[in-house]
Parts: C-alpha cells; sequence; structure tokens
C-alpha cells in the first residue's frame, strides 16, 4: 500500500471542493422526474433558465439516437414528443461530458476514449433493459452506464504512478485490477465514484450501480438488476474493445450479473456483434 497516496485520497474525498463537479440543474432535474406527479411545465421552466443546457438539447433531440425520426424545435415539444426520461438523459449527456471526456492518464485511456466508452455502455445497457421488457430499469441505466467509471477521473493520475505495483498485484494475486487498485491505494475507482456522485445529489439507485458495477451481487437488494444491466453492459463494450484501456482485460463478467438480466449466451453475442453499429449511433451525440 502507498500511505501517501492513500492519505491524499482521504483529503480529496473529505474536502469535496476537490472532486468534479457539475451543474446543479443535474440533480434537480434528475430528482423531479423521478416524481411520478412531477409538473411538466415546472421541469421546462427549470430547464430553460440554463440556456446552454437548453441548445444542447434541441442539439441532441435532433440526432438519430434520441430523436427517432420526429424533427423537434422547442424544449416543451421535446418534453411532449419524446417525454421527461429521454430529455433528462439529454440533459446528463450535455453536462457530464465536461467531466468525462479528458484523458485518464493512469488507465492509458486516450481523450475521448472514457467518454466513448460511458455513452457505449449507457446506449448498450439501455437497449439490454428495453428488450427485456424491464422499462423502470431503462429509465435508470442510460445515466448509470454513463457516470458508472466517474472516479477514473480522479483516480487516473494516482493509478499513473503506481500502475505497476497495481497490474503486479492484480496478477500475482489473481484478482481483478480493481481489487488491486484498493490494496496498492487504499480506494479503488468505484468507491471515489460513489463520493463524486454523492456531491452530486445523485440518488441512491445512481451511487449504487457506481459503487457496484464490478460487483453487482454485493449491491443492495433493490437496485441489483439495474447494477446488473450495466454490468453486464460494460463488460460487452469492453470485450468489443469499446475504451479498454490498461485494465479492461483484468475485469471479470459476473455470472450472477448474467443470471439476473436473464441474458442467454446468444443474446450476449449478438450484443456483442452489435457494437460497431452502437458505435455509428454514437457518433452525432458524442
Ligand atoms: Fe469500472
Ligand atoms: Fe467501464
Amino acid at each position: 500500500m502507498h500511505e501517501h497516496i492513500k492519505q491524499r485520497l482521504d483529503q480529496i474525498i473529505s474536502n469535496l471542493t476537490q472532486l468534479p463537479s457539475l451543474p446543479d440543474i443535474v440533480s434537480r432535474i434528475i430528482n423531479m422526474v423521478n416524481d411520478p406527479n412531477v409538473d411538466f411545465n415546472l421541469v421546462a421552466s427549470e430547464i430553460s433558465k440554463d440556456q446552454a443546457i437548453t441548445a444542447n438539447i434541441l442539439k441532441l433531440c435532433n440526432s438519430a439516437y434520441f430523436s427517432k425520426g420526429k424533427e423537434i424545435a422547442s424544449l416543451d415539444r421535446a418534453i411532449v414528443t419524446l417525454g421527461l426520461k429521454e430529455v433528462k438523459d439529454m440533459i446528463v449527456v450535455a453536462t457530464t461530458k465536461q467531466v468525462l471526456d479528458k484523458t485518464i492518464m493512469g488507465y492509458d485511456l486516450a481523450k475521448g476514449e472514457l467518454w466513448k466508452h460511458n455513452l457505449a455502455v449507457a446506449m448498450l445497457s439501455k437497449q439490454i433493459a428495453l428488450d427485456k421488457k424491464k422499462k423502470a430499469a431503462a429509465d435508470i441505466v442510460f445515466t448509470g452506464g454513463i457516470i458508472h467509471d466517474v472516479g477514473k477521473t480522479v483516480l487516473a493520475l494516482f493509478v499513473a504512478n503506481t500502475f505497476k505495483d497495481i497490474l503486479n498485484y492484480t496478477i500475482e494475486n489473481q484478482v481483478s485490477f480493481n481489487e488491486a487498485e484498493r490494496e496498492i491505494m487504499g480506494y479503488n475507482h468505484q468507491e471515489i465514484g460513489k463520493k463524486v456522485l454523492q456531491k452530486w445529489k445523485f440518488p441512491e439507485v445512481l451511487q449504487d450501480v457506481v459503487e457496484f458495477h464490478h460487483t453487482p451481487s454485493l449491491a443492495p437488494e433493490v437496485n441489483r438488476e439495474v447494477v446488473s444491466i450495466v454490468h453486464v453492459a460494460n463488460a460487452i463494450c469492453l470485450m468489443a474493445g469499446v475504451g479498454i484501456g490498461g485494465d479492461g482485460l483484468y475485469q471479470e463478467l459476473s455470472q450472477y450479473a448474467i443470471e439476473k438480466t436473464g441474458l442467454t449466451e446468444s443474446e450476449i453475442e449478438k450484443y456483442y456483434s452489435n457494437v460497431p453499429e452502437l458505435l455509428n449511433q454514437m457518433k452525432n451525440i458524442m
């Protein structure tokens, strides 16, 4: 264990200002949309206070992925035609990009790679949830997929300094990369990511996605299905080489998550061979 790194990380997570920030509007909208009795007009007026986000939504809602072939010229139309949950997903895309779209040193991810990985995991997670007729999960896993690896943005520099030790520990002890992260630095990217989400005031279910995306069977029972979907989507994207970085070969696909999602081997293969198509759809929302 590198004690000085652990101490530095203790400091970073206790002093929230050093963790990445998001505009407050994001958690406000996520929490509003979670409320089944939410007033559409209230959401629209909240969003329209932020011109940059509104402009981004209008751009995103005319992308092939979100538009579903409809042309949309206003925020109100977007909410009515596409629905609040879709608009919430667009806000998440528009605002998390600044946090996630950077070079992630220690994990060997060039600029754009983590962002691409997160978007792919988000889209694939939502696809799996919809195909499996899990509508409630589909509304959550897109956001979950986008932010699941956010802890890597904080750990990157520390991993860069200890990469050899982490990798050696992984190989010598036959454990996953993130178990070795904790052994060497005192924390893994899931734990740090959870702290980031707490700072952002994101709901518990999303905190669980971040904390347990590598160990879905350990998540609180109520959220295990959602966590499992993101876990499987993450594994498929890594197998397909999307954002694989320095740790990608040392992650496991949980049998528990496969059972929980109800996916068959041939379905998993189908999603895997569909990844290039997914990346194609992603182009105009990146
Ligand atoms: Fe991860
Ligand atoms: Fe990931």
